[in-house]
């Protein structure tokens, strides 16, 4: 059993959903943490999870929304993350990748919703692009538990986080030929990693150029096999656990 800690499995990418979710079972992903990170896509993670026992799901508002959020939809948030199989608060974070110019009000959101999860006591599901520092110092003033997603900084940045007790999201980047991820991944424990495919981006190797799906997380899994050493098992077993203690699941 394999759980993919971060997907967008959305009508926006997908045209047959139902066969996606088929598909995925087919492949051993039992479990899917859908992720909404705009206002449609967080209603519609909120439908998606009420339809199919697989599916648990994470709501938030990322950085791309920042300059459109008031403190009234921070309230709304707040309410919706309050059903059932919401597991957590994310993606969030900060991202300096397209501008900075929106930093102070991307730094806001941030913060907003970390002391939103820190009161329900959410995990947290992080997006940090080209904004290592900022992003450690504000999480440096919380107590929360959660993913870097789609970590790839260096070793360095994270043992950071993994110090401060996050977990590393790690999906198609650790498959690309030139990826420095990859010796990353060898020197950290895998105690401290998830799996996750970003699905529908970041398809990993062999399949990059197709849309990704989670049904491609065995790939990932096989790759970290093989930069590790270890056997496919193993794998397996730690990440899903790993992913059962991030998000409080009770699945057998
Ligand atoms: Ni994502």
């Amino acid at each position: 059993m394999l759980i993919d800690t971060h997907c967008h499995l959305s009508s926006e990418y997908y045209d047959n959903i139902n066969q996606i979710v088929e598909e995925n079972k087919k492949a051993s992903v039992s479990f899917m943490v859908v992720s909404g990170c705009d206002k449609s896509g967080i209603k519609e993670v909120l439908e998606l999870k009420k339809k199919y026992d697989c599916v648990f799901a994470t709501i938030g508002y990322h950085p791309d929304c920042a300059d459109k959020i008031t403190y009234n939809d921070l309230n709304v948030l707040k309410e919706q993350l309050k059903n059932d199989k919401i597991v957590g608060v994310g993606e969030i974070g900060l991202d300096y990748y397209y501008t900075k110019e929106n930093r102070d009000k991307q730094l806001w959101l941030f913060e907003e919703q970390l002391k939103i999860a820190q009161e329900l006591k959410l995990p947290v599901v992080i997006h940090s692009r080209e904004a290592t520092l900022d992003t450690i110092n504000i999480l440096k003033k919380y107590k929360l538990k959660g993913i870097i997603h789609c970590f790839s900084g260096s070793l360095e940045t994270a043992n950071i986080y993994i110090k401060m007790g996050y977990f590393l999201g790690i999906g198609g980047v650790v498959t690309f030929k030139n990826s420095k991820l990859k010796e990353v991944v060898k020197q950290i424990s895998l105690d401290n990693i998830v799996l996750e495919t970003d699905s529908p981006y970041l398809t990993p190797e062999p399949y990059r150029g197709k849309k990704n799906s989670s049904k491609y997380l065995n790939n990932i899994a096989s790759y970290i096999v093989n930069i590790k050493n270890i056997n496919y098992e193993e794998v397996e077993k730690i990440t899903s656990d790993n992913a059962c203690k991030i998000f409080d699941f009770n699945i057998k």
